[in-house]
């Protein structure tokens, strides 16, 4: 046998009890396709082709994987059994080697275990399949793993079919199989449906290849590998186990989160060491944060960069592009989007900065807006390394404030500022001496004056 290995990743079920228009199969895990989780787990395993099996209708689903895998086509839902044919065309290549079989609604399925699967079906016996098993809390609805006297695989009953003492077994089938791609499709042909549904059952595989005189064997895993996704419930629950996992990755990696389980992680956050992520903190997808960076909490953070030893937050919001310098800190109710705001510098309460580059130990008061819509298009502030903006400022961009210049609290700036200068741009101050009582005395005595 050689080392050739390819992937069939059953998607062809309609998932109708999600209730929705986007397939099953796309519906995102911590901020990623199901089915990516698959594609991803399957590649990095090295298995080429990988050939997702479809529905008739799901040319959505074939668009989205289009470029990472091949697509096939499933006529009707005649069962797993019937699901696999399809890629038939597409592993032609495949005359020997192994198939890895999986379901494109188990996002919690990990290379390391379908490994496993491959070593095993390398072994000495080479057994012919090598089925995941595992198990579960409540067996009662999957295929169980009938074991012979030396502990390989004899077949897999499913539990609509299984009888009293079958129905006892603990160990049921995960879904995943390696198959020996030399025999796969000849023992696919040999599958019947004489069963009570009527259904071409993959899981038959394992008794044709045991008539074949040929081995099958298990290899196990934990039953949180094998989540399936049917439901929203079901969807919900896989995505806390990804959080689960995502967290723990984060944090062997050398980050701390202080309340992990109030922290929400995306597929592709990138935590450094000695990180300090406070309670209650949301990642988007694309956020890189290096070393020694704390996140305090509230804050929600998407498409952006944050470099070493910042301050995020409290309830801060960093959109896509923000990059955050070195020291730099961002605090409360400050709102950055497509600006880069370099190292040390502040922007601690209530503001707004998008579209604009803030230099180097730059100081924006309370307030501080960068104006940055007119309506129809979006315009660039700059502002200057150690410039200072006074509370409650507009910058209305395009516009540019020179290094070291200070803006007036108040003020509403259209025109450059130069380097070092002052603006003030606010009405002019007028100060009557007594002008309130006697505004007073004229609300108290109308008439009178
Ligand atoms: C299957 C197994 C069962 C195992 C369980 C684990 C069979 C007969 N049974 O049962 O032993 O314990 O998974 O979750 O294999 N699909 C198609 N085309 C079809 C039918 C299914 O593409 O015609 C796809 C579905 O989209 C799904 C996967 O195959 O991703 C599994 O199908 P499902 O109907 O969920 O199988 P189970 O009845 O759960
Ligand atoms: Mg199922």
């Amino acid at each position: 046998m050689t080392d050739r290995l390819a992937a069939v990743v059953l998607a062809a079920g309609m998932g109708t009890r999600m209730k929705s228009e986007l397939p099953k199969v796309l519906h995102p895990v911590a901020g990623k396709p199901m089915i990516d989780w698959v594609l991803d787990a399957a590649g990095s395993i090295g298995a080429d082709p990988v050939v997702v099996v479809t529905a008739p209708g799901q040319d959505a689903l074939r668009r989205a994987v289009a470029g990472r895998a091949a697509s096939a086509v499933q006529e009707q839902p005649l069962g797993t059994g019937d699901a696999v044919k399809p890629a038939r065309q597409a592993l032609a290549p495949m005359t020997d080697g192994t198939v890895i079989v999986l379901y494109g609604d188990t996002p919690m399925i990990t290379a390391a275990t379908l490994s496993r699967m491959v070593e095993a079906r390398r072994g000495p016996d080479a057994p012919a399949v090598v089925v995941l098993g595992f198990e579960p809390a409540d067996p009662a609805l999957y295929g169980r793993l009938v074991l012979g006297a030396d502990h390989s695989l004899e077949r897999i009953v499913e539990a609509r079919d299984a009888g009293p003492v079958e129905r006892e077994i603990r160990l049921c089938n995960g879904g995943v199989m390696a198959i020996d791609a030399a025999v796969l499709f000849a023992m696919l042909d040999a599958i019947g449906n004489a069963n009570v549904k009527g259904e071409y059952y993959l899981t038959d595989i394992v008794g044709i290849a045991r008539e074949r005189d040929r081995r099958c064997a298990v290899v196990t895993c934990s039953p949180i590998e094998t989540m399936g996704v049917d439901s929203r419930a079901g969807l919900a629950a896989a995505e806390a186990a990804m959080q689960a996992r995502l967290r723990a990755a984060a944090m062997d990696d050398g980050a701390t989160l202080i309340a992990p389980e109030t922290v929400f992680l995306c597929h592709d956050t990138r935590l450094g060491r000695d990180v300090t992520v406070h309670p209650h903190v949301v990642f988007g997808p694309g956020v890189t944060v290096a070393d020694g960076v704390e996140i305090r909490s509230f804050s929600h953070l998407e498409g952006a960069t944050v470099a070493t030893g910042a301050i995020i937050g409290p309830y801060a919001r960093l959109r896509p592009g923000a990059e955050i310098g070195s020291g730099a800190h961002i605090g409360n109710f400050v709102e950055i989007k497509n600006a880069v705001v370099e190292p040390g510098a502040k922007a601690n309460h209530l503001t707004y900065v998008g579209d604009a580059r803030v230099g180097a130990g730059a100081n924006l008061g309370a307030g501080t807006i960068t104006c940055n819509y007119d309506g129809f298009a979006k315009h660039h502030t700059d502002i200057g390394a150690g410039a200072f903006i006074g509370s409650n400022s507009a910058l209305v961009a395009p516009v540019t404030i020179g290094d070291g210049a200070i803006v007036g609290a108040g003020s509403t700036v259209t025109r450059d500022v130069p380097a070092d200068a002052l603006a003030v741009v606010r009405g002019e101050d007028r100060i009557v001496p007594g002008g309130a009582a006697r505004f007073r005395s004229r609300r108290a005595n109308p008439g009178k004056d």
